[in-house]
């Protein structure tokens, strides 16, 4: 049987990993992608290993019709690291999947089934996250007439407010950093509006942290920046530093009941392991702190390059703008350079979402790299 053909692929096989390192046999490479922006704490980060053998050797499974304290450690240690303690959290297998759950609740929650989203957003590739996604080549004929969607542009009030003053809008759904729409930010100023507005139209206002949440921004969510509270948080890709694991952090304002939300895999004890031992490494190595650092390093960096037109992003989220489409100056520093970076819908745009631990060194590995290629 061949495989499913959906992806254009580098011609590496990888093997291993360890840091911001990934090797293919003994070519070692440098990844300023973590594989999509999912890599936290580093390839096999030694905590993370042992506590995923650890929970193997004493649980690999069982349904959630049972109590498995690893959720609930997994649970508490999330509230008290986000600062959102007093939420409840569903856990889940993917991004899409936690949207799905954030939208379902909304709309259960109001009874209502409009939702405002973004131009350029991606939210996931499933039903309800696809008909919130502004990207129609990504829909089959059947998730068309899905419920009523009304996009608007980042950061404008007017259309913001046109677009919730029908009152028939369950919740708003918006990243705070955009990732693979192409890196514009949410500004604080329009984030402090945007929750106001949703509290006065009784909508609930759902942040997608999948991409810029678990200390890639810098914070440890990036609306955080603008010092809002979400009504929902969707999480995932960071979460599990590459263990499919996601979650719905949900406001005490909802009321859970039996039967509404659910899920096979979601929560099973080796994602929760996965999930912890991820917080207790960030919290142990201060990797949010080195997030904004090293954020502020490669920005600063790709800024003096004259071919680079902007950077965009936050913290460790960084986009280099160029006046050129990126696709083979990707496949270069692959090919000549041995580094992974990322593409957007932009084909202007690289992304660089590297491990949250990447050194100051690493960062000059990749910009030099960059120079080389460019003269
Ligand atoms: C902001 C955002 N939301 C949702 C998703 C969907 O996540 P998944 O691919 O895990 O379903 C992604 C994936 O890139 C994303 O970047």
């Amino acid at each position: 049987m061949n495989l499913f053909d959906v992806y254009p692929r580098f011609d590496v096989n990888l093997t291993s990993g360890k840091g911001c390192k990934v090797f293919a046999g003994e070519q070692e490479y440098l990844d300023m992608y973590g594989g999509h922006g999912v890599i936290s704490i580093g390839h096999s980060h030694p905590h993370y290993v042992q506590t995923l053998q650890e929970q193997i050797e004493q649980l690999g499974f069982y349904s959630n019709s049972v109590h498995m304290s690893v959720q609930e450690k997994l649970a508490l240690k999330l509230g008290e690291m986000s600062g959102y303690e007093e939420y409840s959290l569903f856990l889940c297998n993917s991004g899409a999947e936690a949207n799905e759950n954030a939208l379902k609740l909304s709309s259960m929650s109001t009874g209502k089934k409009t939702v405002v989203a973004f131009r350029n957003s991606f939210h996931g590739r499933t039903a309800a996250s696809l008909n919130v996604t502004d990207n129609e080549k990504l829909s089959a004929p059947l998730n068309r007439d899905n419920f009523p969607v009304r996009f608007v542009s980042m950061n404008c009030t007017a259309e913001l407010d046109e677009a919730l003053s029908p009152g028939d809008v369950c919740a708003v759904i918006i990243e705070p950093v955009q990732g693979v729409g192409g890196l514009d930010l949410a500004g604080n100023d329009f984030l402090q509006y945007l929750e106001k507005a949703c509290r006065k139209h009784n909508v609930f206002l759902i942040a997608d942290e999948i991409q810029c949440g678990f200390g890639r921004s810098g914070k440890f969510f990036a609306h955080q920046y603008a010092g809002i509270q979400a009504d929902i948080v969707t999480v995932a890709k960071g979460m599990g530093n590459g263990f499919p694991v996601a979650g719905v952090l949900i406001s005490p304002c909802i009321k859970a009941s039996f039967g509404q939300l659910g899920t096979t895999f979601g929560g099973n004890p080796m994602a929760c392991a996965a999930g912890l031992s991820v917080l207790e490494t960030i919290d142990q190595e201060k990797l949010i702190v080195n997030a904004e650092a090293m954020g502020e390093y490669a920005r600063s960096q790709l800024k003096k390059i004259p071919e680079v037109k902007q950077v965009k992003g936050k913290g460790l989220m960084l986009g280099a703008l160029f006046d050129f489409p990126v696709r083979e100056l990707r496949s270069r520093l692959v090919k000549e350079y041995f580094i992974f970076t990322g593409a957007s819908s932009n084909p202007n745009l690289l992304r660089v979402l590297p491990p949250l631990c990447v050194t100051a060194q690493e960062i000059d590995l990749f910009i030099n790299a960059l120079k080389k290629l460019l003269i």
